[in-house]
């Protein structure tokens, strides 16, 4: 959804054109999140005004990125070539909630006409409507439809009426966040407070990436791990597992920089800093950062004097180009071609193929309290429910418990009884999704033990459960998740096979995973290989308006998340369903003109798909089926198969969907949209 990136040069000279660029590049990283407007805030040339400070100039637009940088060379009025040696530019991408798509509405938004303090604002501010009618009784005008613009005009109301107090910029920020309701990361500029910088955030994330080829003159204190991120680590393979949200080469701080040259970059997502730099701080709830006369201090809300928050200046291990599509034509398609490595890096320090032992560091430490719980309550939305979906029969098995999946949305709506002696897991890639975020808070409220299984690191849901699982799949742009669903699925095996290890009657099954596990990188580059023949199918399927995904047991989240990826990026109708369900209605879509695709593995649920497969043929209906390599009975009925290698049948599931995923982005190519950045959605929904 929305996405904000800052720009502070202190002490180090920079064109207004080479700002400009570096505030568009963090745009663009960012333009995977989903958004429909973007703006940037930049100071203008020098004005003689009455208080001499440069005036803010806004400018915004609708639509892209490419749009706004176009626009960003027409003002004439400012001078490109300029050199400013210390200045601020705010930059955001919206995806609108309040108001529709349009300049006006998209961020930043200002205090008043004078643009004396500008916001950049991500998520959403639940009491803004008490506040607008509160500052329109006070004088104050809007000209937007957001809830944003409250917040500037706050900030202008706390400052024209700060009487005799000599009040500094976060000061000001502070005042206003005490007001605030709802989720937020902020980002304030003010020409009263000119090269000086206020962020802060509440359910929303932001980090600070710091850069300077000085020695960053922090405060050194003990290395502590920030409260709620994942304690990864593995006792045999330490060194492959040097993650980032472990910060053992980090410092922690509460103040950076004594006045020499530095630049700031302030983000809503890793993947916009990378570029400049790897050093970042992550903010947590109520933090509030500033940056005056080049040094940044973190302070909290409303603590008292001295109380001042100490937070790791972390190391990230992203790398540059897996945030780059390279020689793709997608983020998707890349995506679906690094799954051999992706799972592999889920597994990566993991699991011990000589031992057979696995061991999830983030977990090992409340694996007694796992065992001793009544039932497990796996919840997601969407893939990532996928991923409940698709690893609950065999956890059922290897854990010996009664696993519920859930999607987050249901199970807040039902207010679903959480018991102390319940363990919930949170399965989301993105760690932000508000509704698996709010299901994590009244699991927590309950006494529940909260267990995150996400994509990124410092992410709400990482730092705000007990203890978790990085599936460490990499950064994931495509709006349609892919690696990040098999990392999930293989993550949750893990999981259910660390809960096994002392099972003597499991065993056997155990081996026979953990050996699937091993080879599963080459399996699915043995599927990637198919790529061509499914091309061809989806050049004979591309202008078809409905596909129908059946299959059943450990297929039946192939089937949801083959339909999901097809209807999410095609825009064709398209639906997951269960083949057992098939004679209780949707057998009646079934014609010789209704594409039908079948999943059919060697499995226990081979002879029951055998009969629904019966029931499609025996009304014209000509499934393409995806079945195990030299299953002759199956090309006898089919129209057309694609055949896969054979796996254990719970790892099934990983190189099923993977033909799917293929298929969509071909079915979307052919259809002429934009695989990456589907209409209405956005990659992170961090609204309710
Ligand atoms: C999948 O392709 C989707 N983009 C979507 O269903 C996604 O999985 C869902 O919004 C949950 O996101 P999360 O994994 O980041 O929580």
């Amino acid at each position: 959804m929305c996405g904000i990136f800052a720009y502070l040069n202190y002490c180090v000279p920079r064109t207004r054109k080479e700002i400009f660029e570096t505030l568009v590049k963090g745009l663009r990283r960012l333009e995977y999140r989903g958004y429909d407007s973007a703006g940037i805030a930049v100071d203008g040339d020098k004005k003689t005004t009455t208080e001499d400070n440069s005036k803010i100039v806004l400018i915004k637009k609708k639509g892209k990125v490419k749009a706004l940088d176009e626009e960003l060379y027409k003002k004439d009025c400012m001078d490109l070539e300029v050199e400013l040696d210390t200045h601020f530019g705010i930059a955001h991408t919206r995806w609108a909630t309040h108001g529709e798509p349009s300049a006006l509405n998209s961020h930043p938004q200002r205090s008043d006409k004078n643009n004396a303090f500008v916001v950049i604002h991500n998520g959403i501010i639940t009491n803004y409507k008490e506040l607008k009618k509160y500052l329109n009784s006070k004088g104050y005008e809007f000209e937007s439809e957001t809830d944003t613009e409250v917040i500037p005009k706050l900030i202008k109301y706390v400052y024209d009426n700060r009487e005799k107090e000599d009040l500094s910029f976060s000061t000001l920020v502070e005042r206003v966040i005490q007001q605030l309701e709802g989720a937020f990361a902020l980002v304030f500029k003010s020409h009263y407070f000119p090269g000086e910088a206020v962020a802060t955030r509440r359910g929303s994330p932001l980090l600070i990436g710091v850069r300077s080829k000085y020695e960053l003159s922090a405060e050194h204190i003990p290395i502590q791990y920030n409260s709620g991120l994942f304690k990864e680590g593995i006792e045999q393979d330490k060194n492959s597992h040097n993650r980032p949200d472990k910060p053992d080469n980090s410092t922690a701080v509460n103040s950076v920089g004594d006045g020499k040259a530095v630049e700031y970059y302030f983000a809503s997502d890793a993947s916009a800093i990378i570029e400049h730099t790897n050093k970042v701080i992550y903010l947590e709830d109520d933090d509030i950062a500033a940056v005056v006369g080049g040094k940044l201090s973190l302070h909290r809300l409303n603590s008292l004097a001295g109380e001042n928050p100490v937070r790791a200046i972390q190391t990230l291990q992203m790398e540059l180009q897996e945030i780059m599509k390279g020689n793709f034509e997608a983020f998707m398609q890349k995506e679906i071609f690094e799954q051999p490595e992706s799972v592999f890096n889920t597994m990566r320090g993991r699991i011990c193929f000589h031992t057979n032992k696995v061991i999830l560091g983030g977990l090992k430490d409340h694996l007694k309290e796992i065992k001793r719980c009544r039932r497990l309550i796996v919840i997601g939305c969407g893939t990532s429910f996928h991923a409940a979906v698709a690893t609950r029969q065999i956890l059922e098995e290897l854990t010996e418990l009664p696993v519920m999946v859930e999607l987050a949305s249901d199970f807040l709506d039902r207010n679903t009884p959480v018991f102390r002696d319940d363990v919930c897991f949170y399965i989301s890639q993105s760690g932000e999704t508000a509704d698996t975020l709010m299901a994590l808070r009244y699991c927590k409220d309950r006494g529940a033990l909260t267990v995150g299984v996400t994509n990124t690191v410092g992410s709400s849901i990482s730092r705000d459960t007990d203890c978790g699982v990085h599936i460490n799949a990499g950064p994931e742009i495509g709006v349609a998740s892919t690696k990040a669903y098999t990392s999930q699925f293989v993550a949750l095996i893990m999981f259910g096979l660390m809960m096994s290890e002392d099972r003597i009657s499991l065993q056997p099954r155990r081996l026979e995973i953990i050996n699937g596990l091993r080879i599963l990188p080459d399996m699915i580059k043995k599927v990637l290989t198919l790529d061509n023949k499914i091309k061809s199918i989806a050049d004979e399927l591309y202008q078809q308006k409905s596909l129908l995904v059946m299959g059943r047991g450990f297929n039946y989240a192939t089937c949801l998340e083959g339909a999901l990826k097809i209807k999410e990026i095609t825009y064709m109708h398209s639906e997951g369903i269960l083949a057992g369900e098939l004679k209780h209605g949707p057998l009646a879509l079934i014609d010789k003109h209704m594409p039908v695709i079948m999943i059919i593995m060697k499995d226990a649920c081979y002879t029951k798909c055998q009969n629904a497969l019966q029931q499609v043929t025996a009304r014209s209906g000509r499934p393409i089926i995806l079945c195990c390599q030299d299953d002759q009975e199956m090309s006898k009925n089919a129209y057309k198969t694609i055949e896969l290698p054979h796996t254990v049948d719970c790892l099934q599931g990983i190189l099923s969907v993977i033909p799917l995923q293929l298929l969509s982005f071909h079915l979307a190519v052919l259809r002429g949209y934009d695989v990456d950045c589907p209409r209405n959605l956005a990659k992170s929904v961090t609204v309710e």
